[in-house]
């Protein structure tokens, strides 16, 4: 009786050794296929990062980016209506911060009332919320004078 006993219980711990090495032997295969696929770590050069941080699209608001709309202003020089909606319009088409929207008679009524000269300086210097040039710095003081004629004309 007790030898049987002996024989089951080492038969049990072969058995039990087999499951424990098969569990061993497949963990460590796990790890070996995680390690083939682990990757280089990508570069951190701040060009890279800046590369892959960069947003999906770029939103301005207010002032208008002075690269993407350059090449418009060579063209425009003495066009002051083209001024108003390649620059101006970006706040003033809405009313955006309370600006006087183009046409709107009643909403330009007292700034045109102050004389053109005052507007011209406004919107050459800037007024508050309205930035000088409408944050165009390559406006010359004519172009900047022909949107203002531009924007009275549109009241009319
Ligand atoms: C970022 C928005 C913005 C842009 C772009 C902008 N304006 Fe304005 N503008 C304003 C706001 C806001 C006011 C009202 C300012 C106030 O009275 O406080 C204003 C007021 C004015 C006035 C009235 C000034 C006065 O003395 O009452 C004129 C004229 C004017 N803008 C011309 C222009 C012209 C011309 C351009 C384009 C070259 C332009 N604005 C672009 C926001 C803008």
């Amino acid at each position: 009786m007790a030898s049987q006993k002996s024989g089951k219980f080492f038969v049990g711990s072969i058995v039990t050794f087999l499951i424990v090495f098969g569990v061993v032997k497949i963990i460590l295969s796990n790890m070996q296929d995680v390690a083939k696929h682990v990757v280089a770590p990508e570069s951190m050069a701040a060009e890279d990062v800046a590369e892959r941080i960069k947003p999906v699209a770029e939103v301005y608001i207010g002032e208008a980016p002075v690269v993407a709309a350059a090449p418009v202003v060579e063209e425009t020089v003495g066009g002051g209506a083209q001024i108003v909606t390649q620059v101006c319009a970006v706040c003033h088409a809405t009313g955006m911060m309370s600006s006087p929207k183009l046409g709107d008679a009643d909403g330009w009524a007292p700034r045109i009332e102050k004389g053109v000269d005052v507007l011209y300086e406004s919107a050459i210097n800037g007024l508050n919320m309205m930035p000088a040039r409408g944050g165009r710095p390559d406006l010359s003081d004519d172009d900047v004078k022909a949107a203002v004629d531009h924007m009275i004309a549109l009241t009319k």
